[in-house]
């Protein structure tokens, strides 16, 4: 099986919202990567897309201009899948989110790629074990769950199944740290996996606050970009426990945990939403009125604090860039 210093040549699956972001992630450490898609249109928009995110990290100044001009050169594109990954030490699969249509597409990929090649699927919850047990060699795959956007998201889950090697997720590790990311281990095939699971239970909590009428929406969400938010880059939850006191945190919890919604279904009002056709951005209205509202301009806006947030942090030595031979 191969280790970190094996990973030269890396196969992205899938040229959608995420596939572009992963494949410049492993272009930073120096692979030379391939994005696999089933049409040159498609293949196309995710050297586009790919490109968009390297100008992106030029533009902001957090990687010089010859970085951008390498990590370039280091992109091809395909649609021939087994040509693609015969000489892949690392695979990356991220394709629609379907179980069947993944695990069809990594036994192709078996077939045709070297027995030691990593396997991993940016799946957002499908069960890794499931996932692998169409694999001869179930233990060279794991989950790889990158955050979006993946080149400036710093945050990528490694989901071990029950068959994972602890070699497959050393290495899986090792290259991610190596670019940057901060990788987590979640040593449990569990819906949700880690991050997942604590958003949710926040949403959950968000939901049910509007529902009950304690808040209003924009108040929700106010709350968590002030408060919750402006913590949390750098000051964990359990870590502010530990500066709360635990003492104090059991008083709160021992007459909050009831308070709290504890429903097992998904929220009513998110039920009530769905069934009306509120669906958020793509349907105009969700909890917010979307068509008095400017998509792009928050996803921008979004964007230009992540790129700060990494630069601040590069600038701090926390983490890293694509270095250029240049700078
Ligand atoms: N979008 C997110 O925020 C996000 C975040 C983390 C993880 N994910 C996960 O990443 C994966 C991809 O998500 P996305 O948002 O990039 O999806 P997407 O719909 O933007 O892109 C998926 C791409 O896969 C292609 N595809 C579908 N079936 C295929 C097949 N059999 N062979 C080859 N290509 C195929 C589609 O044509 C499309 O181009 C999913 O598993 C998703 O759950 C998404």
């Amino acid at each position: 099986m191969v280790k970190r210093q094996d990973i030269q040549r890396v196969v992205v699956v899938g040229s959608g919202q995420m596939g572009p972001g992963i494949a410049y992630t492993l272009a930073s450490v120096g692979c030379s990567v391939s994005i696999y898609a089933r049409t040159p249109e498609s293949v196309e928009r995710g050297l586009q897309a790919y490109q968009a995110a390297v100008n992106l990290l030029v533009k902001s100044g957090c990687i010089s201009a010859g970085a951008g001009s390498e990590a370039a050169a280091r992109l091809s594109g395909t649609t021939e899948l087994e040509d693609a990954v015969a000489r892949a030490d690392l695979v990356i699969e991220s394709i629609a989110e379907d179980l069947k249509i993944k695990q069809e597409l990594f036994a192709r990929i078996e077939k045709a790629c070297p027995s030691q090649t990593l396997l991993t699927s940016n799946t957002s919850g499908l069960p890794v074990t499931q996932l692998a047990s169409v694999l001869r060699q179930p233990e060279r795959f794991a989950v790889t769950h990158f955050w979006n956007p993946p080149h400036l998201m710093p945050l990528v889950e490694v989901v071990k199944g029950e068959k994972t090697a602890p070699l497959t997720i050393d290495t899986l590790v090792a290259v991610l740290q190596e670019a940057g990311k901060k990788p987590v281990v979640v040593l449990k095939d569990t819906p949700g996996q880690l991050g997942n699971r604590l958003f949710h239970a926040l949403i959950r909590e968000a939901i049910w606050i509007v529902q009950e009428g304690i808040a209003a929406v924009e108040d929700v969400d106010t709350a968590i970009k002030n408060g919750l938010g402006r913590r949390f880059p750098v000051y964990g939850a359990l870590e502010h426990q530990d500066v709360a006191g635990l003492d104090t945190v059991l008083a709160i919890q021992s007459y909050m945990a009831k308070a709290l919604c504890n429903e097992t279904a998904a929220g009513r009002l998110l039920r009530e939403k769905v069934a009306a056709g509120d669906l958020g951005v793509k349907s105009g209205r969700g909890f917010y009125d979307w068509s008095r509202r400017d998509i792009g301009a928050v996803i921008e806006k979004r964007d230009a604090f992540l790129v700060e947030m990494l630069k601040a942090e590069t600038a701090a030595g926390q983490t890293r860039v694509l270095q250029s031979t240049d700078s």
